[in-house]
């Protein structure tokens, strides 16, 4: 059967991760998050004390970039990916909320940028696979056969992370969460590195009122639609 590449871009919170996972598992495709990729980053910058007193100390962090070994391994209790920065799982920390806190600014530069991108090209070379994060289907691969772009209304995305927070045992209050739902989405969008933005060929996605399974069922009709052309 014809083997693709698939990109699932959007809005943070808006639910493509899960869309995308559940996608690569139930087509037997290999599920590659490369918001995890940045977020590694941002925890090795944390680990080697290159965030220091509110700034990043960039020209040590390229100075050790092409020595950084970001993989992937499936975890058999979860069915997912965990992410392993040098050989050691880090899945758990960086979801840490002080690596959320830090990862847009790491994202923005450049040269981290142009160091994930050969990698998630290289990890997508031999096709089988379901990338997700905001630039795929823009930058990382502009000739993707299928391109999906998530989105949900601000408040809907709001919601769900209150929920996640909560459901984690943290506290949440939807003002704030709101607050960052929005200032995340204005950060991803106009940074001038590979915005957020919509590619040209992408289907659109607005799941605002969608339920989980009604979301799969879609997606899959897509994969269907597009090997079988
Ligand atoms: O999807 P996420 O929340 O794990 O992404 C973490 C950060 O990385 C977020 O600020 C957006 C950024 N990111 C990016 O700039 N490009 C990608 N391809 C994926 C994520």
């Amino acid at each position: 059967m014809k083997r693709i590449v698939i990109a699932i871009d959007g809005f943070s919170s808006s639910g493509k991760s899960t869309m995308a996972k559940d996608l690569a598992k139930e087509i037997g495709y290999t599920y590659i998050d490369t918001g995890a990729m940045y977020r590694a980053i941002t925890l090795y910058c944390m680990q080697n004390k290159l965030i220091e007193n509110g700034s990043i100390d960039e020209k040590t962090l390229q100075e050790n970039l092409s020595n950084i070994q970001l993989t992937f391994q499936l975890n058999k209790d979860t069915g997912r990916p965990d992410t392993y920065l040098n050989g050691i799982n880090v899945e758990k920390e960086i979801r840490s909320m002080e690596v959320a806190g830090w990862v847009s600014s790491v994202a923005a530069l450049g040269f981290v940028r142009r160091e994930l991108v050969a990698k998630q090209q290289e990890m997508g070379k031999a096709k089988g696979i379901v990338m997700d994060g905001r630039d795929i289907g823009t930058v990382v691969f502009p000739d993707a056969e299928l391109k999906i772009f998530v989105t949900a209304s601000p408040e809907v995305r709001a919601e769900r992370r209150v929920d996640e927070l909560i459901a984690k045992g943290e506290e949440a209050s939807y003002k704030d969460v709101l607050e960052n739902v929005k200032k995340r989405d204005r950060i991803d969008s106009t940074r001038e590195e590979s915005p957020l933005r919509q590619a040209g060929d992408a289907l659109v996605l607005d799941n605002s009122h969608m339920s989980i399974p009604d979301q799969k069922k879609w997606l899959l009709e897509q994969y269907y639609r597009v090997i079988n052309e």
